[in-house]
C-alpha cells in the first residue's frame, strides 16, 4: 500500500518535472560565458564534456522570483554560429547587443560575433583594424566601460586539437571599441607579466582589477599561478599599469574563479581551481580601498559545491553563480559539470535559496537602484505545488532509508555528464 503510494508520488513528480519544471534544462557545462541585459541573464556555449564545445544559448529572467531548486532556464531558439568555450561576453552600454569575443571556437573564420537579444540574430560585425592574430584567443575575461570600450587582457591560442607545442600567452591588451567599431592591440610594458584565466573587474573610477589566474615568468617558461596578493591594475583613463600588494586572509592561488564588484566597492571572488583541485576559501572579499582580503562567511546552507569556470553576475544585490565544473570531482573522470544556479546576497553575505526580498515586494533599493516595485508575481510556474510533492516524497523516501542528498540531486536535477 505504502509502496503503491510512493510510486504514485514518484509518477506525479516525473510528470510535474517533465511538463513544468524541467523545461529547457540545460546540460551541465563549464567554461561558458554570460551577459546580463536588463533583467535577463544569458549563458553562451561552454564545454559540456572534455571535447564538446556547445553553441547553445540559455537565459533566465530575473524579474520574477524563483528558487535555486527550480531555476527557470529558457533556451534561445537561435544557436550561436559557432560552438565556443573559454571566450568572453560583454553587453553594450545601451543593452541592445551582446558581443561574444574569443574562446575556443569551432570555426576560426573570426573571433567576434554580435547577438541581438530582441531579433535573436547573430551577425559578424565589421571591425576596423581587427587583428587576425586574435583569432583562437581564449582563457580571457573582458570588461566593457560605459562608453562601449572593451578591454581584453592577454589570453592564449591553445586549442584542443592544435598541437600543445608552441602554445602562446599573448603579452598584450586588445582594445575593442564597440561604439566606433575599431580594434587596436598594445604590447605590455616589460615589467608587466601576462595572465590567463584571471578575473577582470572594472571599478567606476576606470581601473580594471586583474586577480589571480596563471602567468608565465618568461615567454618560454611553464604556467605558474599568480599570488592573490599581486593585484594588477590597468587605468583605462591614462592607459597605464600599476599594481597593489594585497594583505589579510590567505587566498589560495587559482584559475577559473569569478569576480563581481558590489556596491560598497568590494570585489567578491568565488571558486576556481588549482590544478584540478578545490581551492580555499571558496569565497573571499577584496576591499579595493585597503586592498585587504577577508572571508565573510563559510556557511554551507544553500551554498554551491566548489566550482571552476562557472559564471558570476551581479543582479541588484545578488551575485548569481551558474554552471561550472565541480572541482572536488574533477580529479576523477568522468568530470562532473553543474547546471545549477546559486544566489549570494551581498548585503547579508549569505547564500540564499531565492530572491526573498523581491518576491515579497519589499523595497530592496537600499543602494538607490530601483527594483521591482512589489508588483511581482511571487510564484512563476507555481513551484510551491512542486515543493509540496517533494516534501511528501522526502517523507516517504526517508522512511525507506534513502538519503536526503539523493533527493537533493533530483531536486536540483543535478545531472552528471558522463
Ligand atoms: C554536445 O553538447 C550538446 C549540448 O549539451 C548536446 O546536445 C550534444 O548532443 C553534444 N554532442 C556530442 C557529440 O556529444
Ligand atoms: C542594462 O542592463 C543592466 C543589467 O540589468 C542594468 O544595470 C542597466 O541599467 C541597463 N542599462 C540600460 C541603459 O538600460
Ligand atoms: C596584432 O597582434 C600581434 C600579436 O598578437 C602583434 O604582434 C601585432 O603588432 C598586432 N598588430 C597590430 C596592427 O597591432
Ligand atoms: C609592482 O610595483 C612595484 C612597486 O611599485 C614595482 O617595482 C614592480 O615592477 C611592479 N610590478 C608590476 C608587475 O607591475
Ligand atoms: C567556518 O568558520 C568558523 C569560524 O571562523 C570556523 O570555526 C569553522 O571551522 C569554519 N568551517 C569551515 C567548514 O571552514
Ligand atoms: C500556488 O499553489 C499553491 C498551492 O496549491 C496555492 O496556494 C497558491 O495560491 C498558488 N500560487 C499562485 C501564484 O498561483
Amino acid at each position: 500500500m505504502n509502496n503503491f503510494r510512493n510510486i504514485c508520488i514518484y509518477l506525479i513528480l516525473i510528470f510535474t518535472c517533465s511538463f513544468v519544471i524541467c523545461q529547457d534544462i540545460p546540460d551541465g557545462r563549464y567554461e561558458l560565458s554570460s551577459a546580463l541585459i536588463n533583467d535577463k541573464l544569458y549563458f553562451f556555449g561552454g564545454a559540456t564534456d572534455a571535447t564538446n564545445s556547445s553553441n547553445e544559448v540559455y537565459y533566465i529572467d530575473l524579474s520574477s522570483t524563483f528558487d535555486i531548486f527550480t531555476p527557470p532556464f529558457k533556451k534561445v531558439s537561435t544557436r550561436m554560429p559557432v560552438g565556443d568555450n573559454l571566450g568572453t561576453c560583454v553587453s553594450s552600454p545601451d543593452n541592445s547587443t551582446i558581443f561574444l569575443i574569443g574562446g575556443r571556437m569551432t570555426s576560426t573564420s573570426t573571433a567576434v560575433y554580435k547577438f541581438d537579444p530582441i531579433s535573436l540574430q547573430w551577425t559578424i560585425p565589421i571591425i576596423d583594424g581587427f587583428n587576425n592574430s586574435f583569432i583562437n584567443r581564449n582563457e580571457i575575461n573582458a570588461v566593457i566601460d560605459s562608453k562601449g570600450k572593451t578591454y581584453i587582457f592577454c589570453g592564449t591560442d591553445y586549442n584542443v586539437g592544435n598541437s600543445a607545442v608552441g602554445i602562446n600567452i599573448f603579452y598584450e591588451m586588445s582594445l575593442f571599441d564597440t561604439t566606433s567599431m575599431t580594434w587596436s592591440t598594445s604590447t605590455l610594458p616589460t615589467n608587466i607579466l601576462p595572465r590567463i584565466d584571471y578575473s577582470a573587474t572594472l571599478l567606476p573610477i576606470g581601473l580594471i582589477i586583474y586577480i589571480g589566474g596563471h602567468t608565465q615568468l618568461t615567454p618560454s617558461s611553464a604556467y605558474t599561478y599568480t599570488s592573490f596578493n599581486d593585484i594588477l591594475i590597468f587605468d583605462t583613463k591614462s592607459l597605464s599599469w600599476s599594481n597593489k600588494t594585497a594583505s589579510g586572509a590567505t587566498i589560495q592561488p587559482r584559475a577559473g574563479h569569478s569576480a563581481v564588484l558590489i556596491k560598497d566597492g568590494n570585489i567578491i571572488i568565488f571558486g576556481g581551481a588549482n590544478g584540478a583541485a578545490q581551492v580555499y576559501p571558496d569565497l573571499a572579499v577584496l576591499n579595493t580601498n585597503t586592498w585587504i582580503w577577508s572571508v565573510p562567511s563559510n556557511s554551507t546552507v544553500n551554498a554551491p559545491p566548489s566550482l571552476a569556470f562557472h559564471t558570476a553576475n551581479l543582479y541588484k544585490i545578488y551575485m548569481i553563480i551558474a554552471f561550472g565544473g565541480k572541482t572536488f570531482q574533477k580529479v576523477v573522470r568522468p568530470y562532473v559539470y553543474s547546471n545549477n544556479i546559486y544566489i549570494f546576497d551581498t548585503e547579508t553575505y549569505s547564500w540564499v535559496s531565492s530572491f526573498n526580498e523581491v518576491s515579497q515586494g519589499t523595497p530592496t533599493n537600499k543602494g538607490g537602484t530601483s527594483t521591482n516595485q512589489g508588483g511581482l508575481s511571487t510564484d512563476n510556474g507555481n513551484s510551491s505545488t512542486y515543493k509540496i510533492i517533494l516534501k511528501e516524497i522526502e517523507k516517504n523516501l526517508i522512511s525507506e532509508g534513502l538519503h536526503n542528498s539523493d533527493l537533493y540531486d533530483k531536486e536540483k536535477h543535478g545531472n552528471s555528464v558522463v
